[in-house]
Formats: structure tokens, sequence, C-alpha cells
């Protein structure tokens, strides 16, 4: 049977509520940016989700295929989608394929620390770039490990503490394996749930993309195309193959 890892039947149901109320002024800037990246070429979305930013992406008129693990997330867009069926292939992002050659090949919202080892974050960049046309760019969003605001040999940063929300991530920078840890809290139930990253330094993927024959282009401190410098707790990277 598929195994839908982390992000199962559960997650999938309550993802939108909890992590895709992301603001709609950041959500055009980040259509903006991809259309523009894209340049009216087809994309393709590894980790679509529920379709977060696929979906807006068809709205503005853009060509959007995409890769997915889970297909209780899969479940989630199709059930929101107002157009012809984006199509997607439900599989392991750093193996599986999908017919075309495409302008863009985007991985958003922290996804490339999903692959919890560092050969699988190459293998994510090497499969990105055999889905480029020449020309083709690939763009990954993801945090700066926030390492700067952990004291010497601490482990533990909480992110959220609300009446609904605790979370706490665990980073081990031994490994740079680290865990995100939510308890999300209703009238009627709590919800806890604990998921494996991988994360690395903007110049590890550099060095991935070099090995995947991506040559960097970009580096941007969010959507807006801000410039990335020590302040920043993000970082939007485009690497470009020739
Ligand atoms: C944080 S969500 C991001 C979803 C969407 N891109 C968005 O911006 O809302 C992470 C997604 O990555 C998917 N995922 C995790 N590991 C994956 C893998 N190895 N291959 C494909 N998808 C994966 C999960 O199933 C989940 O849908």
């Amino acid at each position: 049977m598929h195994d839908d890892g982390y992000f199962d039947e559960q997650v999938a149901r309550t993802y939108d509520r909890d992590h895709g109320g992301t603001d709609p002024a950041e959500i055009r800037q980040t259509v903006t940016c991809l259309t523009d990246l894209a340049g009216g070429g087809p994309i393709l979305e590894f980790a679509i989700g529920t379709g977060r930013i696929a979906l807006p992406l068809v709205d503005h008129g853009a060509q959007v295929k995409g890769i997915e693990l889970s297909s209780a997330m899969v479940r989630r867009l199709r059930e929101k989608e107002t157009k012809p069926p984006i199509e997607v292939a439900i599989g392991d992002m750093t193996t599986t394929r999908i017919e075309g050659a495409f302008s863009l090949v985007i991985l958003v919202f922290n996804t490339i620390d999903n692959l919890t080892t560092q050969d699988a974050q190459i293998a994510c960049f090497q499969n990105a770039a055999r889905h480029l046309a020449p020309g083709g760019r690939f763009v990954i969003e993801t945090l700066v490990p926030p390492l700067q605001k952990l004291p010497f040999g601490e482990t533990k940063l909480a992110f959220a503490n609300s009446a609904t929300h605790f979370g706490i991530d665990d980073f081990d920078v031994a490994t740079q394996c680290y865990s995100s840890n939510h308890v999300w809290m209703t009238d009627a139930s709590h919800t806890h749930t604990s998921i494996p990253f991988r994360y690395a330094w903007p110049s590890e993927f550099d060095l991935m993309a070099k090995i995947a024959g991506l040559k960097p282009e970009f580096r941007w401190s969010n959507w807006d195309r801000a410039p990335f410098d020590r302040f920043s707790t993000k970082h939007i990277s485009v690497w470009r193959k020739d």
C-alpha cells in the first residue's frame, strides 16, 4: 500500500487551516516572482501538496504539473480545483519522473528540508535538473538555519505559543537533523505532530546544485526579491541549467 509519509490523511485534513493561511499578499508576490522566473514556460512543482501555491499559479495563467508523495494531500488539492485538473505524479521527488521539459521547477515552503539525508537532497537537485529544459531554473524557498538563536549546547527553540498552537523545533548541530513539533488545540481535542527535517546552509545547497549541473543565478530574502544578507531568516535561491 502507498505510504503518504508524514502528511497522512489526518495532517492533510488540517494542513490548509494550520499551514495554508499564508498572507494573500505574500501568495501574490510568490506567484508574480515564479511566473516571472518561468517566463511563460511550464512549471513543475515538487511536493505540490494541497496546491497552496500551484492553484494560484494556475489562476494566474501558468501551466503547472506536480510531483507529490502524499495522496492524501493531493485529494485536498482536488477538492479545491475549479479548473481542469493539474497533472500530478504520486511519488518521491528525488526519483519520480513526469513528462515534460520545464522552464521552472519549484520546491517551496522549506520542503527541501523534508529530505532528511544529504544524499536525498542531492538526488532532489538532480531530479530537478533532469526535468529542466536548457535555460530552465530550479528555485527553492527555505529557512536559514536559526542556530544563532540557540545558546551553546541548547537544542530546543520555541516558535509558537498561542491558545491554539504550541511549536518547538529541536536541532542537532552534529547531524544537521531537526524535528518540528506541534501541538494543535481546539475546544474538543488536541493533536500532536512531529516531523523530521535536515537543514543545510545556502552554501551547501549551492554545492548540491553544482553537483546537479546547475549554476547560481539569484538569492533573495523574500518573494519581493529583497537582497539576501546576514539578517535574512529565509532564502529564495535560483539556479539555472545551461
Ligand atoms: C510543507 S508541505 C508543502 C506543500 C506545498 N508545496 C505548499 O507550499 O503548501 C510539504 C509537502 O512535501 C511533501 N513531501 C515530503 N517529502 C516528499 C518527497 N520525498 N517527495 C515528494 N513530496 C514530498 C509532503 O507530502 C507535503 O505535501
